[in-house]
């Protein structure tokens, strides 16, 4: 194989650094020492979470994963001619599985000729643009590692008109506040010839959002739980993750899914790089993750505060997740 380094195709810049294990425990050091412990979704995707995320795609239980690829392939020709995008920009692009359909869309029209992936998980990118240069002859891949609340600055200048695609309901693990403020800061990617593809999971009956976070064969279970073993090596932490069961509630009033870690026993964790004692008692809870649900009606007013307008709304035939592709508001 050539030499990944020399191959003109591909270019990744990583901004991640020290900065990363800074943000790992100053997250860390504010969340664990709050009334009600938290802490943020990012650190899940060490390489063993993103291949546990994986897992989660295929159960039969989570279906966001295969609803949205339905819709993908259903409407991707059409997304391609309506945008005529020459590169797609993707935010917490994973392995980009999904991202294929649309990347074979843009192929076939004739316009697509860069890729640029964004995500923490430094080895999804490199291995993702290897995989997609010999797939597509002739695109061009730019990689941005890092954090994408961090560094949307680093996304290059465009290459043309731009099709930026979120995917995954990823966008409903923001806090509505964070949420606003990084739609905007989203849309300011967006030139008048840009559009925006967002996934979003939809509000639907609590049994079936539960059992998507809550599979039989407890991978995601596994999932949640891999964030303590982050922890312990990261921060030199000493979690003992079979002391914490997995939960998973729809909180009806907030319209999301919480996911929570309960301690089953009453007892202290101590992070030795923050030199912190972590007491929990006997059933507390910390939250690890919101995934929020949304209604055509919070999706609007969400994009209209961001100075975006709905261009196409797509959905599957039961309405269980949306695809919104919007623009900035002339
Ligand atoms: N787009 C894929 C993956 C979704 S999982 C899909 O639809 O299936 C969420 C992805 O976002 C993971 O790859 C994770 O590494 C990435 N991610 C999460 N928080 C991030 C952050 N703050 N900055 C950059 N990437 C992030
Ligand atoms: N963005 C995905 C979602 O909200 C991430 C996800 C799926 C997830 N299952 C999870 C995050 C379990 C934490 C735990 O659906």
């Amino acid at each position: 194989m050539m030499n990944p380094l020399v191959q003109p195709e591909i270019r990744i810049d990583s901004y991640l650094g020290d900065g990363q294990e800074r943000s790992l425990a100053d997250d860390a050091r504010d969340g664990l020492t709050r009334p009600l412990k938290e802490l943020p979704p990012k650190h899940f995707y060490d390489s063993r979470g993103a291949e546990l995320f994986d897992q989660i795609c295929e159960l039969p239980e989570y279906y966001p994963t295969r609803t949205e690829r339905a819709i993908l392939n259903d409407t991707a020709t059409e997304l391609a001619a309506v945008t005529g995008a020459v590169e797609l920009v993707e935010l917490g692009s994973g392995t980009a599985a999904k991202t294929r359909v649309l990347l074979d869309a843009l192929h076939a029209a004739g316009t697509l000729t860069r890729y640029v992936p964004v995500d923490v998980t430094e080895g999804m990118v490199r291995d993702c643009a290897q995989e997609l240069i010999e797939e597509y002859p002739g695109l061009r891949v730019h990689g941005v590692v890092g954090d994408f609340e961090r560094h949307l600055d680093r996304v290059p200048d465009p290459a043309g008109p731009r099709l930026v695609v979120f995917l995954g309901g990823t966008i409903g693990n923001f806090a509505p506040s964070e949420r606003r403020r990084f739609l905007a800061q989203i849309a300011g990617l967006l030139g008048p010839e840009d559009h925006l593809l967002m996934g979003t999971d939809l509000v639907k009956d609590p049994e079936v959002l539960e059992a998507a976070y809550d599979d039989r064969q407890g991978v995601t279970a596994e999932f949640n739980r891999n964030l303590l073993h982050v922890l312990n090596r990261e921060l030199d932490a000493d979690f003992d993750p079979s002391d914490f069961d997995h939960v998973a509630r729809f909180d009806a009033g907030n319209e999301w899914i919480e996911m929570r870690l309960r301690s089953r026993r009453a007892h202290t964790v101590t992070v030795r790089a923050l030199d912190l004692p972590v007491h929990f008692a006997a059933g507390e809870e910390m939250r690890t993750e919101i995934s929020a649900k949304f209604t055509r009606e919070r999706i609007d007013e969400d994009l209209a505060d961001a100075g975006l307008e709905l261009v196409r709304w797509l959905t599957d035939p039961e309405e269980q997740f949306a695809l919104t592709l919007s623009a900035p508001a002339g």
